[in-house]
């Protein structure tokens, strides 16, 4: 018996670092297999090395990983979700490797190693991100990864998380914020663009996948939003107080670039206050769904528990 199917078999109490384990294992094989055949000879190798260095270096995989869970939550199957698991981190790479750029967050650590653009140069970087949002959209768009009414509604959801609204205009609002504007207010839209809006359409596309009712999937959402809005939070939180030998990424860059952050708005306490109300909100929207959402329950209570 595999890991991952002792996983699904005890649910009651689940160990999320295992259930984690066992789901990120099946991402990283899926990624890699996918660019070990993608252009192979077609002369593009430098680029598909950068690309593949971001994206098969590390990471937590949560957003995939909670993509399966939410699969799983309403009864679907793990192998199915894979490929939309596997072109979700494709497209959290890209923004971690823009972000790191020196334009924008100028970081020389991201996952224990150096940055793309350190490694790459900024040019490869640039376009490692550009040809990891299409090779994203491909996976997502091939015929043999979701009927076509359901692969429009998993690329819709992403797509309307990650664009003008989601992910880059949180970026954009994440940049432009000068330290005399930052507040209550801004703070939170530019956390629930930037990455709250990504890990909600993380968990909805796992429950479309899974062939959820609209209700359910808006249910998955509301989930997902709220421990996105978490996640940022700690992510901050980790910032102030991490190790950055534990998190892989430098420490006190937040307060040094004067970016808009609930440490910096709220204080600790009460940022860790606010981030334990998100958890509460989101268990709260997925309590009507049996024993096969233990899984997700785990991810929500590992983002505010988490040290990395
Ligand atoms: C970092 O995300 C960027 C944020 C949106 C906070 P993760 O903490 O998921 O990074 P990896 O994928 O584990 O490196
Ligand atoms: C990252 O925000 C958000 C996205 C990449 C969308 P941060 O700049 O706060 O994340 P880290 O700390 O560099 O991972
Ligand atoms: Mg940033
Ligand atoms: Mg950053």
């Amino acid at each position: 018996m595999t890991a991952a199917s002792d996983a699904t078999t005890d649910l009651t109490d689940l160990d999320f670092t295992a259930y984690a384990d066992s789901r990120r294992a099946m991402v990283d094989d899926y990624l890699a297999a996918y660019m070990a055949r993608r252009a192979d000879g077609e002369g593009f190798d430098k680029l598909k090395e950068a690309m593949s260095y971001s994206l098969l270096g590390g990471g937590k995989r949560f957003r995939p990983v909670l993509a399966i869970a939410g699969c799983e939550a309403v009864g679907g199957d793990c192998e199915k979700v894979l490929p939309v698991a596997a072109a979700i981190e494709m497209l959290h790479t890209v923004s971690l490797i823009h972000d790191d750029l020196p334009a924008m967050d100028n970081d020389d650590l991201r996952r224990h190693r150096a940055t793309n653009h350190k490694v790459f140069g900024e040019a490869l970087a640039i376009l490692a991100g550009d040809a990891l949002i299409t090779e994203a959209y491909l996976l997502l768009s091939a015929p043999d990864t979701a009927p076509p009414a359901t692969a429009m509604a998993v690329i819709h959801e992403i797509a309307h998380a990650t664009g003008l609204s989601g992910m880059a205009g949180g970026q954009s609002l994440d940049m432009l914020t000068a330290p005399d504007e930052i507040d209550e207010a801004l703070t939170r839209q530019t956390h629930h663009a930037k990455t709250a809006r990504f890990i909600a359409a993380s968990a909805a596309a796992g429950a479309l996948m899974g062939g959820a009712d609209p209700e359910t999937v808006a249910a998955l959402r509301t989930f997902g939003e709220n421990v996105g809005q978490a996640f940022q939070i700690v992510d901050d939180i980790l910032n102030v107080t991490g190790d950055a030998a534990r998190i892989g990424k430098s420490v006190g860059s937040d307060a040094n670039a004067g970016k808009a952050t609930y440490p910096a708005v709220h204080g600790l306490p009460e940022s860790r206050r606010l981030a334990a109300e998100h958890i509460d909100a989101a268990l709260a929207a997925v309590q009507h769904l049996g024993e096969a959402a233990e899984p997700l329950r785990a991810a929500a209570r590992f983002v505010i528990e988490r040290d990395r």
